[in-house]
């Protein structure tokens, strides 16, 4: 797949898929709760997607994927499928949305808590959107894909914590994973130069222990190899003349606060 540069007219698409998958994070945040199942929460996502949105969730039948979200709990680092087991307290889950709009796709994850949640588990959140912040913070023409890979992996190493490396970002338009690869880690000055119109995504991945990982039976779900706890937060954004412009914002986040500044909320 080759890097695609986005018209206007195609950026606009880009604009309105990413603002729809925000939307369906803000919408499904309420019912993140002890004792309901990831099944409830699948069907919510795909029904609002479909019949109030009007789009496409794109996981649903995705080389095989069987649901419409991903639902990625504790110790499982991406690609979990949702299932009848009930979310209890404490645990802290990763839903991922994608929904195609009028040909476009727009990716977009997060972390939730369940009830209450260990400080080791906050803290692990914190560091992974911080990841995820200085990563987008560096994006402009001219910046290097390794410059921010290399950024979020000292960032997370700094706090003891390892970088998923056989995962990774991804170009994102018409197709839901386009290039180029956008790895989590990485030397500055190598690899990519980002030029206005680009599209796609950061989504760091961090583990409390260490980074192997382990691919379950069912062929989707990834697992910690050493059953530590992962989070993963991701948003799909877009390279301007200025710098960049985040496509699946939330209302509540504020990107223009320097990464320095901003402090993580816990819901
Ligand atoms: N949304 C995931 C990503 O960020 C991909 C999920 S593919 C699926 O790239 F098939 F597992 F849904
Ligand atoms: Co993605
Ligand atoms: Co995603």
């Amino acid at each position: 797949m080759p890097v695609t540069f986005k018209t206007p007219v195609e950026i606009e698409k880009m604009r309105t898929a990413g603002r729809l998958a925000a939307e369906v994070l803000e919408m499904i945040e309420p019912h993140v709760v002890p004792g309901v199942t990831t099944d409830e929460l699948d069907r919510r996502c795909h029904q609002y997607i479909v019949e109030h949105q009007q789009a496409v969730p794109a996981p649903l039948n995705y080389h095989g994927f069987p649901k419409s979200i991903c639902t990625s709990i504790n110790h499982v680092i991406c690609h979990g499928i949702p299932n009848e087991k009930r979310l209890k307290e404490g645990d802290v889950v990763n839903v991922d949305i994608t929904v195609i709009k009028d040909g476009f796709h727009g990716d977009t994850s997060m972390m939730f808590q369940v009830g209450n949640t260990s400080i080791k588990a906050q803290r692990l959140m914190a560091t992974a959107y911080e990841c995820l912040r200085l990563g987008i913070a560096l994006v402009r023409p001219g910046a290097r894909l390794g410059d921010i890979g290399w950024a979020i992996a000292q960032h997370a190493e700094a706090r003891h914590y390892s970088v998923v490396r056989e995962y990774c970002g991804h170009g994102i338009g018409r197709v839901f994973h386009e290039d180029p690869q956008v790895l989590h880690y990485g030397q500055p000055g190598t690899g990519y130069v980002l030029q206005a119109g680009m599209t796609f995504t950061i989504e760091p991945m961090i583990n409390a222990g260490k980074r192997h990982v382990r691919l379950l039976p069912d062929g989707w779900t990834v697992v910690t190899k050493d059953h530590s706890l992962s989070a993963q937060w991701e948003h799909t954004v877009l390279v301007t003349a200025e710098g960049h412009e985040v496509l699946t914002a939330r209302g509540n986040e504020d990107f223009k606060l320097p990464v320095e500044e901003f402090r993580y909320q816990a819901s």
